[in-house]
């Protein structure tokens, strides 16, 4: 099988190599890739947001299966262009992509199948704003405001505080830059991100993994796109993530195909453990980073065969997939500066180590690997158990050198001290 992955980052140097892994696998092709995919797969430069330049270059590779990493050129329906080439696509169609594209569709999508979630109002006035802030946070007996871009931000237009004057700057900075705001309540008890490969009505969940957003230790600090996961949780149990899938993630599956939007890829269930279950925080439409790196460093399963046969009508006869008997830490090495204005160009020493996943890099003409990016490098570690999986990911961090670079020291800290509780 020839497969043709698009986008740039570690989730997709880890779907990389995850599909190497896979015996029916015999070539890899990414596009447009950073300096360490080029050493795992062939690398070709196009604009992965042009469903003609994609649909030329699957065919151009003969690929048998094209995996779309990134939400955005999914939204746009690159996936449905791909389908259309009559070529196996791993990624939901444009209208089915709205479950992550259009909060507004994924909220009713959650109504219509009986699913909790966060209460939510849209702003897309300056002269609304004050009366919206008063219905939430502290003022409505919430914990805290959170205020989301009510678009794709990748993780960064999200600010959770119980400070109203910086919820409301949040909130009127986005409305100045013409962006809608979407103010939601506040979901007490600890996150997970549930991935649920999908077809129809057919859902096979991975492990649970839980990632970091805030960018310093103990959650302080801004939000980024992430800075660290683990799976799988030991903090919860085998039912309860059974229940997810049965209370959550297929009844949206469902749901989706009733209304004709059919999900064909990954779908990406973001949860609270609240004190009375599992709430809904988002659903996306594509493997999530950073959690995809600690997830599939778990799996045994062939993953080429698995997306394969979800993006060919053939998931429910693909079997119950086998896991490591083990734990997966990834933290996120990022560049100085970050979640601002990263500075790149800096030469990365120790980047070609085992267990060193590669997104915002590239290699400069001399041969050296500099920063290119934000979030620069994912580290993952594995062993018997968390602590085990902890040491390993930061034994490998220990031998890269970035100048300014940061990462966090508690990735999965509070779950292997037992201190996370539901
Ligand atoms: N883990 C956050 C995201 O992928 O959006």
């Amino acid at each position: 099988m020839r497969v043709l992955v698009i986008g740039s980052g570690a989730r997709e140097h880890a779907l990389l190599l995850a599909l190497r892994n896979d015996p029916k696998v015999d070539h890899v092709v990414i596009a447009p890739g950073n300096a360490g995919t080029a050493a795992v797969a062939e690398q070709r430069d196009i604009d992965i947001t042009s469903a003609p330049a994609v649909t030329a270059l699957a065919r151009d590779v003969e690929a048998d299966l094209v995996v779309i990493g990134p939400e955005v050129p999914l939204v746009l329906g690159v996936a449905d262009a791909v389908r259309a080439a009559g070529i196996a696509c791993f990624g939901p169609s444009q209208d089915a992509a709205r479950i992550e594209g259009s909060k507004a569709f994924a909220k009713d999508v959650m109504a219509a199948a009986g699913v909790r979630t966060a209460r939510s109002e849209i702003v897309d006035s300056p002269a609304d704003l004050d009366a919206a802030l008063t219905r939430f946070g502290p003022d409505a007996g919430e914990a805290a405001w959170v205020v989301k871009d009510d678009g794709l931000a990748a993780g960064k237009g999200v600010v959770v505080t119980a400070d109203r004057a910086a919820a409301r700057a949040h909130a009127a900075g986005l409305l100045d830059s013409g962006h809608p705001v979407l103010l939601e309540s506040f979901l007490d008890g600890p996150e997970l991100s549930l991935f649920c490969i999908v077809d129809g009505a057919t859902v096979v969940p991975l492990l649970p993994a839980q990632d970091f957003k805030r960018v310093g230790d103990g959650d302080s600090g801004p939000n980024t796109g992430g800075m660290g996961a683990y799976a799988p949780l030991p903090w919860l149990s085998r039912e309860a993530a059974a229940g997810i899938v049965t209370d959550v993630v297929e009844p949206v599956a469902a749901e989706l195909l009733r209304r004709g939007s059919r999900f064909t890829g990954l779908l990406y269930a973001g949860l609270a453990m609240t004190s009375t279950g599992p709430a809904v925080v988002e659903f996306n439409c594509r493997f999530g980073d950073p959690e995809t790196q600690a997830v599939l460093a778990l799996l045994e399963s062939p993953l080429g065969q698995l997306l394969h046969a979800a993006a060919t009508g053939g998931l429910s006869e693909f079997g119950a997939l086998r896991w490591r008997d083990a734990a997966a830490v990834t933290v996120v090495l990022a560049a100085e500066n970050y979640p601002g204005r990263p500075r790149v160009g800096d030469v990365i020493v120790g980047a070609e180590a085992d267990g060193v996943l590669h997104a915002g890099t590239a290699r400069r003409d001399d041969g050296a690997v500099v920063s290119a990016g934000g979030r620069v490098l994912s580290v993952v570690g594995v062993g018997d158990d968390l602590n085990a999986a902890r040491a390993d990911a930061y034994r490998i961090l220990d031998s890269i050198r970035l100048p300014g670079s940061h990462f966090r020291s508690d990735i999965g800290a509070a779950a292997a001290e037992g201190k996370i509780q539901i």
